[in-house]
């Protein structure tokens, strides 16, 4: 697979996609492990495989369905990625972001992406939800960063600023929505590690160290890539379980999954909310 994209596969991707859907979406939703339901309820929905829209990464991991859901939700046109590829499956790290660059090629504005992760703050609990309202990349501190390669101006410049890249505005309107429907949210700073092993304890103890709150493997590489292109973002963690400090505990994909059950309500209410006020 070529490690950069054009703006060609672009756009070949866009018309794949403007020709299965009379839908003009403007809100895009990236549903992570275990998080998919929450596209079941999108009404007299488009659906498109992701093998069907050349160059899309398609995900090989369970609980990832690995299609877009295009439709309204709550008065707005949404475009949900059912699933999402991750850089341990092998793509180069550009390629994670190229679903990013076709939303934004077909007008989508504001991004909503949710994740499962692991805590590391002692506050959470499996089950909670956690706002995102920064990130650490350890990828893109080290050399994978999604916007590696030739810049693609029609999106953004070559040196982006990323000191909003969780819109400030959002997060209020999300805050004042949970309190409303009485839904605990933290809010975190979310590490994002390259993965597919799970952290061992003095991994957990060092990112504890830093500053994260919530560990996972992916969303930071989209939010960049979103952030370059002026998009507005909106990030969740669902957290899955502890992270496992003193190794006392072991971390499983099963679980991961297991806790998806208990956040795709809470997650589904909010966002209902969030689109709905928007
Ligand atoms: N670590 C990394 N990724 C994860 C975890 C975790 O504990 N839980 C869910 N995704």
């Amino acid at each position: 697979m070529e490690e950069f994209i054009t703006i060609n596969q672009i756009d070949k991707a866009v018309e794949v996609i403007k020709n299965k859907t009379k839908y003009q979406p403007k809100v895009g939703l990236i549903l992570g492990s275990g998080l998919g339901d929450l596209a079941e309820s999108v009404n007299l929905a488009d659906f498109i495989d992701y093998k069907d829209i050349p160059g899309w990464p398609v995900s090989t991991i369970e609980g990832h369905k690995g299609r877009l859901v295009i439709g309204d939700l709550e008065g707005k046109t949404v475009l949900i990625m059912q699933g999402r590829a991750h850089y341990y499956e092998g793509y180069p790290i550009t390629q994670i972001g190229f679903p990013i660059r076709v939303m934004r090629r077909l007008g989508i504005e504001t991004l909503i992406v949710t994740n499962a992760a692991g805590a590391i703050n002692p506050d959470y609990k499996p089950g909670d939800v956690m706002i995102i309202t920064d990130h650490l990349s350890l990828m893109a501190m080290g050399g994978e960063n999604p916007l590696r390669g030739p810049n693609l101006d029609e999106f953004g410049p070559r040196f982006p600023d990323m000191s909003r890249c969780y819109d400030p505005t959002l997060i209020k309107l999300t805050k004042e929505i949970g309190d409303k429907k009485k839904i605990v949210i933290h809010n975190g700073v979310y590490v994002c590690l390259a993965g597919p092993s799970f952290e061992t304890p003095a991994d957990l103890r060092f990112l504890k160290i830093i500053g994260a709150d919530a560990v996972g493997m992916s969303t930071v590489p989209e939010v960049i890539v979103a952030a370059h292109s002026g998009m507005k973002v909106l990030g969740f963690s669902g957290i899955s379980n502890k992270a496992n400090l003193d190794g006392s505990t072991v971390t499983t994909h099963q679980e991961v999954l297991q806790a998806g059950k208990e956040i795709v309500p809470k997650l589904e209410a909010i966002i209902r909310g969030v689109l709905a006020a928007m």
